[in-house]
C-alpha cells in the first residue's frame, strides 16, 4: 500500500486530549464539545501557530454519542455536538485547517473503559468499513486509530487490527493521515511503516518531568525506523500543561523536535502564555522537526546526566539537543565536542556559540546547528 505521499514531514497540529482532561488526568466528557474544539481551532489560526504549520485539528475520543445510530453509524454525542461531526469539519475546513479525528479497533474508546461508559459498540469492531465511509463523507483527514479494549479484539492481532482499518481507507479516502497508537506494546515501528504514517512508540506522556524524560528513554534505538510519510511518535505535546516548568517545556519541544516527532500541542490555545506560544512557535526549531537529513535524532553522547540527541540535516551539518537531565546547573564543553565544524550556532538565538562552555539550568538544553 502507497503510503509515502501523505505526511512528508511530521504531522502538526493540535489534539484535544491532553486539554480536555480533568486534574486527575482523566477524560472529561462535558469538556468536549463542538464550540469548544471549533473555539480552540480560532486560536490556532488567531495565535499564528496555523501559520507556523500547525494544521491538523484532531478531536480525539469523547465526542461519540452513546450508541451508534440505527443504521449502525458512529455519531457524535447528540447534545454536545448538536450540529453533526461533517458541521464541525466543514467549520475547521473554512479556517484553512485539516480535521482529525479518533476511533478504536476494538468495541469500547478508551476513555469509555475508564467510566464504564455506556454502550460496548463504540468502538470500530467489525463496523469498520462503515466508519471508514463515514470518516470519509465528514471531511476526516487524519485518522487517529487507538489500541483499546484490545483484549475483545475479535482474536485479531495488533498488526491485523490496524491494517484491517488501513485497508478501508485505502479504499474510501486514501488521503487520510493514518495515526495508530498501540502504546509500543507490540513494536509497531516494525510493522506499521507498511500501511500507517505514524506509530506510537510509548505510553500516554503525562505533563510532569518524569514522564518526559521516561518517553525519551523509550525512543533510543527508534531511529532507523522513521522516514518521510512514516513517523515514530512519541505523543503529543504537553507544553504549557502540568507542572512543567520553562526550561522542562524548551526541552521537550526541542527533544520532539530533534526527533523529527509530529508537533500535536495539547494545551489551552485561548489562554497560553507568550513563553508557551513562542516556544511552540520558533521557526528554527520547527524547521528542525520538520527537515529530513536521511535519519531522526538518536542520542550521541551520554555522561553523567548529560545527553546530546543530534541528526543529520538535509543542508549539510547536524542539528542538536545538549540536555541537562540532572537537578542541578550542568556546564559543557560544546565546541570541543563539535570542533570538526566551522560554527556552532544556538537555535533559540540565533548566535554563535564561542564561550568555552555553555552552562545549562536542571533540566534545561540548548538546540544547536553544526556545520
Ligand atoms: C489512550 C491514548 C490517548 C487518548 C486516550 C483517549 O489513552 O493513548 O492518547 O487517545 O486513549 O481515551
Amino acid at each position: 500500500m502507497e503510503t509515502t505521499m501523505k505526511a512528508l514531514t511530521p504531522p502538526m497540529g493540535w489534539n484535544s486530549w491532553n486539554r480536555f482532561l480533568d486534574v486527575n488526568h482523566r477524560a472529561d466528557f462535558e469538556a468536549t464539545t463542538e464550540e469548544a474544539v471549533l473555539e480552540q481551532a480560532r486560536a490556532l489560526v488567531d495565535s499564528g501557530l496555523a501559520a507556523a504549520g500547525y494544521q491538523y485539528v484532531v478531536m480525539d475520543d469523547c465526542y461519540q454519542s452513546f450508541r451508534r445510530d440505527y443504521r449502525g453509524r458512529l455519531v457524535g454525542h447528540p447534545h454536545r455536538f448538536k450540529s453533526g461531526i461533517k458541521y464541525l469539519a466543514d467549520e475547521i475546513h473554512s479556517l484553512g485547517l485539516k480535521f482529525g479525528l479518533y476511533a478504536v479497533p476494538g468495541t469500547q474508546t478508551c476513555a469509555q473503559q475508564y467510566f464504564d461508559y455506556h454502550g460496548l459498540d463504540l468502538g470500530s469492531l467489525n463496523h469498520e468499513r462503515d466508519d471508514a465511509q463515514a470518516f470519509a463523507e465528514w471531511g476526516v483527514d487524519y485518522l487517529k486509530y487507538d489500541w483499546c479494549r484490545a483484549h475483545i479484539n475479535d482474536g485479531l492481532s495488533a498488526p491485523e487490527a490496524f491494517k484491517k482499518m488501513a485497508d478501508e481507507l485505502a479504499a474510501v479516502a486514501p488521503h487520510i493521515v493514518y495515526s495508530i497508537s498501540e502504546y509500543g506494546l507490540f513494536e509497531s515501528h516494525l510493522w506499521a511503516p507498511e500501511f500507517a504514517n505514524l506509530w506510537r512508540t510509548t505510553d500516554d506522556l503525562l505533563p510532569h518531568w518524569n514522564s518526559v524524560m521516561r518517553t525519551l528513554d523509550q525512543q533510543v534505538e527508534l531511529h532507523p525506523y522513521s522516514k518521510p510519510g512514516h513517523w515514530n511518535d512519541p505523543d503529543m505535546l504537553q507544553i504549557g500543561n502540568g507542572t512543567l516548568t520553562k526550561a522542562e517545556n524548551r526541552s521537550h519541544m526541542f527533544l520532539w523536535a530533534i526527533l523529527n516527532a509530529p508537533l500535536m500541542a495539547g494545551n489551552d490555545l485561548t489562554r497560553m502564555s507568550d513563553e508557551v506560544l513562542d516556544l511552540l512557535k520558533h521557526p528554527g526549531v520547527i524547521a528542525i522537526d520538520q527537515d529530513w537529513g536521511g535519519s531522526q535524532g538518536r542520542l550521541v553522547h551520554d555522561l553523567d546526566g548529560v545527553q546530546i540527541w543530534q541528526k543529520p540535516m538535509s543542508t549539510g551539518g547536524v542539528a542538536g539537543v545538549l540536555l541537562n537531565r540532572n537537578d542541578s546547573v550542568e556546564h559543557f564543553d560544546l565546541l570541543a565536542k563539535y570542533s570538526e565544524f566551522d560554527s556552532v550556532v544556538d537555535v533559540w538565538s540565533g548566535e554563535s556559540i564561542d564561550g568555552a562552555s555553555v552552562g545549562l539550568d536542571a533540566h534545561d538544553s540548548i538546540m544547536f546547528t553544526a556545520k
